[in-house]
């Protein structure tokens, strides 16, 4: 399943990204922002358990988010920011890192590090901004995999139709949730009309 972003305001956001006068530090704090908002979609009916809690008028039972089940895994570098934003959210999530890097040549992506925390019984959200031809998620979610995830969604901002399509057919179990789908992937393997090197846009290299 997939399901692309309705909301307005995520919309807002995305093109925000587009623009190019939006330098490195908006840019990485606008996809902390988006990245907040597609997690909250991505986990509308998340498990919860009761709390007892002290409130200003005393105890209350409220239901709060099983927050250790949370597993957050940011494909490096342009996966941080989104890192960064649901942390805010849900400051208490564990984290594993995959750095991954895609040859711009052969759009082929290499993993050079990985610290996985144990998966037994967790919710991996799998965290990269762009789904071009989906080579890198679909290798992140073999590794992942591999160490025993069961339970993996994919939160992405950006991606093109060709590229979900080929996540969706090597590991039709994991949920996407995206903020947009755009149009195509260009002869470079690109997103059109996308925003460029997620990477560099975020950290200020090219
Ligand atoms: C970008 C992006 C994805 C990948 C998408 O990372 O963040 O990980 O490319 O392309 P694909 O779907 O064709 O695999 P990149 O490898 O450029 O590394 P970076 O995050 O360091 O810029
Ligand atoms: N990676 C990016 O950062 N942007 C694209 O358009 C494709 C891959």
């Amino acid at each position: 399943m997939y399901k692309e972003s309705t909301n307005v305001v995520v919309k807002h956001l995305v093109n925000r990204l587009r623009d190019t006068r939006t330098a490195s530090n908006e840019f990485r704090l606008t996809i902390e922002e988006i990245a907040r908002i597609v997690a909250a979609e991505a986990l509308h009916d998340f498990p919860t358990v009761s709390q007892n809690i002290n409130t200003w008028q005393g105890h209350l039972d409220v239901q709060m988010i099983e927050v250790q089940k949370v597993v957050l895994v940011p494909i490096l570098r342009a996966g941080e920011p989104m890192l960064t934003g649901i942390l805010k959210t849900l400051p208490y999530a564990k984290s594993g890192f995959l750095a991954m890097k895609r040859d711009e040549e052969t759009a082929e992506s290499k993993l050079f590090y990985e610290n996985i925390p144990p998966l037994k019984d967790k919710t991996v959200l799998l965290l990269d901004p762009m789904i071009a031809t989906g080579g890198s998620l679909i290798d992140g979610i073999d590794y992942l995999k591999s160490k025993g995830a069961q339970k993996i969604i994919s939160l992405n901002v950006l991606g093109a139709p060709e590229g979900i399509k080929n996540v969706q057919d090597a590991h039709p179990d994991v949920d996407i949730y995206i903020a947009q789908i755009d149009e195509r992937l260009d002869e470079n393997s690109y997103i059109r009309p996308g925003l460029g090197d997620a990477g560099d846009r975020a950290f200020n290299t090219n």
